[in-house]
């Protein structure tokens, strides 16, 4: 039995595309397959004029580096590194150097509420503070597509609506034209 069938969307520049259903719809899957997380069976994903799902390995590792931010539903953060470390992390793999990554890292430590817990270690973190570093990582590289999926779920409710206002205004301030596709339960 396929997990998602037949789905069909367009996004496009400045849009946020929803998609809400019961917990085993096939949210996480399809946003999976969106990013090759998951190799879908069939189908076609354009992004840019070009199909991910023909894209070479090292083209679709700089697409994803550059382009694409992700946050996921159980925070897949690196575990042996500080919250700074993760935040900046996608900026690393690009190459920027230390003193400008910190820089950026730091104002996200600011816009997702982890002040003084910058050097911290994530098992010293909780849950709904471990998904804001999942948010702050994806916010690092200012991407054009984001694939966000229940990213504000771990959080208590008023964090979380703090947090959402949080990143729509950061959304509209440094990436207004990008896309967004955000799964929610
Ligand atoms: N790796 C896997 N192997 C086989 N089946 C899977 C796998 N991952 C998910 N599934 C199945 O695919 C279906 C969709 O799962 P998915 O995780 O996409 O749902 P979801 O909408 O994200 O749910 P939730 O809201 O609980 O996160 C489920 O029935 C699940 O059992
Ligand atoms: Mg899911």
């Amino acid at each position: 039995m396929p997990a998602v069938h037949n789905a069909t969307f367009d996004v496009f520049e400045g849009e946020i595309l929803t998609v809400m259903g019961l917990s085993g719809s096939g949210k996480s899957t399809l946003i999976r397959c969106l990013a090759r997380l998951v190799e879908p069976t069939y189908g076609r994903v354009m992004f840019e004029g070009i199909d991910l799902l023909q894209a070479g390995k090292q083209e679709l590792i700089e697409i994803r580096r550059h382009k694409i931010g992700m946050v996921f539903q159980h925070f897949a953060l690196l575990p042996h590194r500080t919250v700074l470390q993760n935040i900046v992390f996608p900026l690393e793999v690009q190459g920027i150097d230390r003193g400008a990554r910190e820089k950026r890292g730091r104002e996200i430590i600011q816009i997702v509420g982890l002040e003084g817990r910058g050097d911290y270690y994530l098992r010293e973190l909780s849950g709904g503070q471990q998904q804001r570093v999942g948010i702050g990582r994806s916010l690092a590289v200012e991407p054009d597509l984001w694939f966000l999926d229940e990213p504000f779920s771990a959080l208590d409710p008023l964090i979380r609506n703090e947090m959402q206002d949080e990143f729509i205004r950061f959304w509209i301030r440094q990436s207004f034209l990008s896309r967004m596709i955000l799964m929610k339960p």
